[in-house]
């Protein structure tokens, strides 16, 4: 069943320099995940956090720390980011040979099991990993970066996957992220998504727009 739209801001688009008080600021502004995108310079063209900023950030707020892996391999790093506080790890089925190991190994860990799927993966590529599953993020953009347009195409795929997830009847997230903006909005929310990643569209305009940029995605 499709929950009511929850909003996880992507820290890739905050200030650096100041982490700790963007988490604070977003959170206070009604964030309900925080979206923290790992990226390794080897899955993906660039190079982000580590479960060391990880671990820094968990102090500055309670909310679900949602963790983006864009790195390959994944097992290797799973304890690090469940020791730093993550509640949620996601990693990419286009990574590694054994995704469903993976993902056994994230529950293993105590954390919350999530699997994302890049704009040209199929959605069946995931049929055998449901019942292993916390939450499954659409990419609605090529990872990598904030800042991009959303694909369309991809509105088919969370249309299909809402409706396995539904005949299920599992208890998984429907996470959509790439290119979210108050129109974009709309179209994943009608189209099965739950939880809203947005990165650019939550920043702009600093501190003081925080709160209603998050109001305008919750729609
Ligand atoms: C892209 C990341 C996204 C990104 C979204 O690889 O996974 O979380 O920060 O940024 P926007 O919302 O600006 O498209
Ligand atoms: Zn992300």
């Amino acid at each position: 069943m499709q929950k009511p739209t929850r909003i996880a801001p992507s820290i890739l688009s905050a200030d650096f320099a100041k982490l700790g008080e963007e988490v604070r600021a977003v959170d206070a502004a009604g964030a309900d995940y925080i979206h923290i995108d790992v990226m390794d310079g080897h899955f993906v063209p660039n190079i982000t956090i580590g479960p060391d900023v990880v671990k820094a950030l968990r102090p500055h707020s309670e909310k679900v720390f949602d963790v983006h892996l864009m790195i390959d391999p994944v097992d290797p790093y799973i304890d690090a980011f469940a020791a730093a506080g993550a509640d949620i790890i996601t990693a990419h089925v286009e990574a590694g040979k054994h995704t469903h190991r993976t993902l056994q190994a994230i529950r293993a860990a105590g954390v919350k099991a999530g699997i994302s799927l890049n704009p040209a993966t199929l959605e069946n590529s995931i049929d055998y990993l449901y019942e292993e599953l916390d939450l499954i993020l659409v990419m609605s953009v090529n990872p990598g970066f904030g800042g991009q347009s959303f694909i369309t195409s991809q509105l088919r795929k969370l249309e299909a996957i809402r409706k396995r997830i539904d005949l299920l009847g599992l208890d998984i997230d429907l996470q959509v992220d790439g290119g979210v903006n108050p129109a974009t909005a709309r179209q994943v929310v009608e189209a099965g998504a739950d939880v809203l990643v947005a990165g650019s569209a939550t920043f702009k305009g600093g501190p003081d727009a925080y709160a209603d940029n998050i109001k305008r995605l919750r729609g």
